[in-house]
């Protein structure tokens, strides 16, 4: 090893040139996802009040977001929708003219070259919020499979460009891969929320999604946040099963599961640095506590430096406009 004062590590740490030619990671804007949220209605832009800066948008909005996004230099938008009506089966979310469906047509017209994402899940569309059909008090796994797979479906046929399972059901991977190949999307990518945590983390996103659990909460299906040998199963489960891109989230309390994801299988990895985790920098900045800039990009050097490739995060249009403007 070499030695002071031999080696004097603070020689290239002298000007932002020098530190700028050994920098080891960098946030790049074509690696960022954009969240959106979309809801009924035309001219709606209703914003998140835990989430300044965020709204929910109709698909008309949606549309304009979408070339807003495009012309800064994110490249992908991952897409939630938020249903005109709610029931036990989330019927909503298999709508061939569902919300999601009906806002993946506009995004395609209004933004061509977005990549386009879609959340498959069945909280937002579930009057009781939960992720699946509730049997018992508790979400019955089997036939929820089912109705994701028709889900993923549904985004496919109306132009999704990826499809991104957040519900944790087990073999849900297996189900939506098999129902995509049987009909013609083969080439469909699938990024799974591999390792999801039960997360308190997820509080302001429930708001924008109107997908808060009326009863019980996500721990019988989401992961227990202490467990990483567990979120490695979980991990290889999905890849085995067909996933392309696994995710791990929420991103910086979880940053050695990134780290264990990327070893163990050096596939590529997203990190959704989620809801929360927006707010409390949001709160901090609003307060002039925190330079939110400076955090910002902070946070996500950190999610890059963990090994993640994709980073799903409210910032997206942020931190694309401030890249492009250096
Ligand atoms: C839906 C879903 C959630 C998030 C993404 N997809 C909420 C949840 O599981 O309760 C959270 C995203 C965020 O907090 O930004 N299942």
């Amino acid at each position: 090893m070499s030695r002071y004062p031999a080696y004097r590590p603070r020689r290239l740490r002298r000007t932002e040139a020098l530190r700028r030619l050994v920098r080891e990671t960098r946030v790049v804007a074509e690696q960022l996802v954009q969240p959106l949220f979309v809801v009924p209605g035309r001219g709606v832009e209703r914003p998140i009040d835990s989430m300044p800066g965020i709204a929910q948008q109709s698909v008309d909005r949606i549309a304009d977001e979408g070339r807003r996004l495009a012309d800064v230099g994110v490249p992908a938008v991952l897409l939630f929708g938020v249903p005109e009506r709610k029931d036990a089966r989330g019927s909503g979310a298999t709508d061939p003219d569902g919300i999601v469906p009906r806002a993946l047509r506009a995004l395609r017209e209004a933004a061509p070259s977005l990549v386009l994402m879609t959340d498959v899940c069945l909280c937002e569309y579930t009057d009781h919020g939960h992720c699946g059909i509730v049997r018992d008090g508790d979400v019955d796994n089997d036939p929820t499979l089912d109705l994701l797979a028709a889900e993923a479906l549904a985004h496919a046929r109306a132009g999704a460009d990826l499809v991104a399972p957040s519900d944790m059901m087990d073999g849900r991977v297996g189900a939506i891969r098999r129902a995509l190949d049987g009909a013609g999307f083969a080439h469909l990518p699938i990024m799974a929320y591999a390792a999801k945590f039960a997360s308190a983390f997820y509080g302001p996103f429930r708001d924008a999604a109107e997908s808060t659990p009326q009863f019980g909460d996500r721990r019988s299906y989401q992961m227990d946040p202490p467990n990483a040998e567990e979120a490695l199963r979980e991990v290889k489960l999905d890849i085995d099963e067909g996933a392309d891109i696994v995710m791990v989230k929420p991103a910086l309390p979880y940053l050695d599961i990134v780290r264990r994801v990327k070893d163990e299988f050096g596939y590529p990895v997203a990190a959704y640095h989620v809801s929360g985790e927006y707010a409390m920098v949001k709160a901090a900045a609003a307060r002039g506590w925190l330079d939110e800039r400076r955090v910002v990009d902070e946070s996500l050097t950190a999610i890059r430096r963990a090994g993640a490739d994709v980073i799903i995060t409210y910032f997206a249009k942020d931190v694309a406009r401030d890249l492009g403007r250096r």
